[in-house]
This record gives C-alpha cells, sequence and structure tokens, in this order.
C-alpha cells in the first residue's frame, strides 16, 4: 500500500488524477477507469479534466464503470448516481456516453441487474484503476461494515450512518433510499489498479483503520491490504490519525524523481 500524504485537498485531487493518467498512458486509449461518485474524487476529476483541456491526456476511447447505484431512483434523477456521473465525469473528461457503465438500480429484476454488470465489467476486460472515495464508517463503494470481502455486484442495505451522510443531497432523510446495488469488494479488488482518496477529518478515523488497522469487514476498505497495486492518497486532515504518518511523508519524499506523481 502506498500511503500519500498531501498539504491539501487541491493537492490530494492533483495526485489521484497523475495516478490516473499514469495508469492510462500505460494503459493506452481503451483504458477502462472505475469512478467513484461522492465529493472526495471531485477534485481529482477536475484535475483530469485540466489535463485532457490541455492536450497531455486524451480519454476519448476509454470505458468507465460507477461503483454503486441507489435502488429506486429513475435514469435523470437528480440524486442518482447516473446523473452524478454524467455531470461530474462522463462531461467533464469528455467520455463517450455509449462506454460509461452504472448498475441499474431501477431494474425490475435487481439481481439480474447485478449479474449484468459484472459481466459488462468482464466483457470490458476488467477495470485498469479503479479511483475510490470512503465513507466515514470505512465502507467503499456502498459495501458496508460485515460486507463479504469477496462479495461480488449486488444489492446492500445503507447504514442509517450512511443515510445520515448522504442526506445533504436529498430534502429530508425520509427520500434518502434503503437500498442500493454496488459492485462487491471482491470486484473492486479484481482493478488492477486502485486509488482511494479521502480528505477531511471526518475520514481519520476510517483512513486508520484501512491502512493500519486489521483486515476486517467491519472496515470494508481494509481489504485493500490485500490489494498489490493501492495507493492511498490523503490531506492532512484525514491522515491526522494515521501512527506512521512520518514513515509515510519520508517514503514519498525518498522516492526518485521519476516514481512520484506529478501535480501538473
Ligand atoms: C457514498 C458513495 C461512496 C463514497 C462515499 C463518501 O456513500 N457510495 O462511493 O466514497 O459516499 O462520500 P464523500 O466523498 O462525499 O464523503
Amino acid at each position: 500500500m502506498d500511503v500519500i500524504i498531501c498539504p491539501d485537498e487541491d493537492q490530494a485531487g492533483a495526485r489521484t488524477a497523475a495516478k490516473v493518467a499514469q495508469v492510462a498512458r500505460q494503459v493506452g486509449p481503451r483504458v477502462a477507469i472505475g469512478v467513484a461518485t461522492g465529493s472526495s474524487p471531485l477534485k481529482a476529476y477536475a484535475a483530469l479534466a485540466d489535463l485532457i483541456r490541455s492536450g497531455r491526456l486524451d480519454l476519448g476511447q476509454a470505458s468507465a464503470f460507477a461503483l454503486d447505484e441507489y435502488v429506486g431512483l429513475p435514469w435523470g434523477h437528480p440524486q442518482s448516481y447516473h446523473e452524478a456521473i454524467r455531470q461530474t465525469v462522463t462531461e467533464p473528461l469528455g467520455l463517450d456516453p455509449a462506454r460509461v457503465h452504472v448498475p441499474n438500480g431501477f431494474a425490475g429484476d435487481l439481481a439480474q441487474a447485478a449479474r449484468d454488470y459484472e459481466h459488462a465489467i468482464a466483457d470490458a476486460g476488467g477495470v485498469d484503476i479503479q479511483i475510490l472515495g470512503v465513507g466515514s464508517n470505512g465502507h467503499v463503494g456502498f459495501n458496508e461494515p460485515t460486507s463479504s470481502l469477496s462479495s461480488r455486484t449486488r444489492i446492500k442495505t445503507l447504514t442509517e450512518q450512511t443515510r445520515l451522510d448522504n442526506q445533504r443531497f436529498f430534502e429530508s432523510l425520509d427520500q434518502v433510499p434503503r437500498h442500493c446495488l454496488t459492485q462487491g469488494l471482491g470486484t473492486i479488488m479484481d482493478a488492477r489498479h486502485v486509488v482511494l482518496v479521502a480528505c477531511g477529518a471526518p475520514k481519520a478515523r476510517a483512513i486508520r483503520a484501512i491502512v493500519e488497522g486489521p483486515i476486517t469487514a467491519l472496515w470494508p476498505g481494509s481489504v485493500l491490504q490485500l490489494h498489490r497495486r493501492a495507493t492511498i492518497v490523503v490531506d492532512e486532515a484525514a491522515a491526522s490519525e494515521l501512527e506512521l504518518a512520518d514513515y509515510y511523508r519520508k517514503m514519498y519524499a525518498d522516492l526518485p524523481e521519476w516514481q512520484r506523481l506529478p501535480l501538473d
């Protein structure tokens, strides 16, 4: 696990984007990117859009797979993740909408929709780099605590904590869906690279558990300790509970220049 501590959220976004760009350049135009909703990756998407605008990256033929979707919100619903991905990823990065996939949380047969999603990822040859945020309870995607560490895309019940965390996007708590379709932890672990970005003090406890705690379904993101190419990008506030923070800082500072993730 590489832990990169950045002075602020802007730099965390830039480093996350740099990781994605590095993998995209290695893989080539048909790169498959796993994309997350939530506020955490927004700066990274903005930094990727800058790289594209200035001609340093081209994702015109890339495909994208979202992690999750609420159950019961129709396509186009302003709070659906389908819509969030369109606004924050597809349009700013100039992706081909036909190559951007989001689980269908409005399907009549949700179990089939989950299986279809797994097939779509497999048909694209798997995800090359998965961008992740993290919930305050350590969830990644919508894999809530006690999710199987080898789970695949499926229906999950949201915890009250997650519903409260996400209430800010809805008019009232009552309107926050109770269920979702989410890629499983096993699905996420199949991505060839993973970059998780977290900023702010409310994420500090989850980051400590994920990076330095035991691997446990109680903190689902801790499964990333088993991933061979996982990068964790945090700002100082999200890093504030890390016991080995000085070691991570020194490790990154001592990397040869060519191994660092540039800010441009
Ligand atoms: C939601 C999403 C997660 C995201 C989390 C954190 O629950 N399903 O993918 O990581 O929110 O959101 P934020 O980045 O806004 O804190």
